[in-house]
């Protein structure tokens, strides 16, 4: 096949293409162009590459007739944020007889109520990232089920992966709470510590992503959560990372007032956005139908993160090793 992925050097492409130019695939690539992949890898050398500014050309009405003339038998759009772009390229390619894949978010739930979350529940986001995304899988499957392009949406939970930083147990990107878990400093904890996060490897979104291009009958037309096996709570997720350096967490359950008075505003913000969500979403269609299995626990896909993130500087672990993960069973660890 030949394939089109939108947003190709990211967390997701940087798994993706290596993984679809290993199958045999025919793959274009499109970014702006101001970054390269997190780990380089020969597959890149076999790849066309395509620099547009998707907003650009979304906002001058070209960017679909870019991506047409491609002639690609599958379009992975993985940078997607709005009904009207999505509309856009779904006229795009319309009749073409390409599948296209979008990448959503299991933030088009909203703040959770029964769990685990599943791709058919009714949704009721927040927000404008959460609403939108919400918004271009209803039209996306709406098109399908109307008889024309066919697609699919692939909604992933907090992308971990070497190379950037990862949401922590407060569900947040303060370097300092990876710190504090490594030197047996108290970390205060919003709320009981009973709130729930769930992570998904990069790899394992590429994966999810492979297979539904591979068996497009059975996934167009569906939503697929690409998550990990199990969800964390904060409490837990926290007791796993300090268990990396033998250690038991120590932790403050404080109120939000007193979390927000002694955190930064941007770490307080992501830990109320990710804690009030609560998400835990199913992996269990994306098995049945697609026969996907995540080989990333939440915990291994976090301390991989860290692990890099030591390595480059970026986290201080107090001078303490911290070796990355392989991925590990679904049955072992959280
Ligand atoms: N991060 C998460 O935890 C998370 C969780 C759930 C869902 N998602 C979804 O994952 C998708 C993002 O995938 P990712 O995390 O792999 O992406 P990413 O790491 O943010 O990388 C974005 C990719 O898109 C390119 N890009 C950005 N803006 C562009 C534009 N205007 N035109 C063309 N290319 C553009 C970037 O390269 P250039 O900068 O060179 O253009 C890069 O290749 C989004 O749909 C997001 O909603 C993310």
């Amino acid at each position: 096949m030949r394939i089109v992925v939108v947003g190709a050097t990211g967390h997701i492409g940087t798994h993706l293409v290596p993984r679809l130019v290993g199958a045999g695939h025919e793959v274009v690539a499109l970014s702006r162009g101001t970054r390269e992949p997190y780990q380089p890898h020969p597959a890149w050398e076999s790849v066309e590459r395509v620099v547009a500014d998707r907003d650009a050309e979304d906002a001058a009405g070209t960017f679909a007739g870019r991506v047409a003339d491609l002639r690609p038998d599958a379009v992975v759009d993985l940078v997607c944020f709005t009904e009207g772009s999505a509309r856009h390229l779904v006229e795009g390619l319309r009749g073409t007889g390409a599948h296209l894949l979008h990448c959503g978010s299991i933030w088009s739930h909203g703040p959770s109520a029964v769990l685990p979350l599943r791709e058919d529940d009714a949704k009721h986001p927040v927000g404008e990232y959460g609403t939108g995304k919400a918004a271009v899988e209803a039209l996306l499957l709406a098109e399908t089920r109307g008889g024309g392009l066919e697609c699919t949406v692939v909604h992933p939970g907090h992308i971990s992966g070497a190379g950037w930083p990862v949401i922590g147990p407060l569900g947040n990107l303060d370097p300092a709470v990876w710190t504090a878990l490594a030197t047996g400093a108290e970390v205060l904890v919003p709320g009981l510590g009973a709130e729930t996060l769930h992570h998904v490897h990069a790899d394992d979104v590429a994966a999810l992503f492979a297979a539904a291009l591979g068996q497009r009958r059975a996934a167009a037309g569906e939503a697929f959560h690409a998550v990990a096996e199990r969800a964390v709570t904060v409490r837990g997720f926290a007791a796993e990372a300090a268990g990396w350096f033998g250690r038991e967490p120590r932790l403050r359950h404080v109120s939000w007032e007193e979390f927000r008075a002694a955190t930064a505003p941007e770490h307080a913000d992501a830990s109320w956005e990710h804690l009030w969500r609560s998400q835990v979403a199913s992996p269990a269609k994306a098995r049945e139908v697609l026969g996907h299995e995540p080989r990333w626990t939440t915990a291994a896909a976090a301390r991989e993160a860290v692990a890099w993130l030591a390595g480059a500087g970026q986290v201080d672990l107090g001078g303490r090793q911290l070796a990355g993960a392989q991925g590990v069973s679904r049955a072992q660890s959280c």
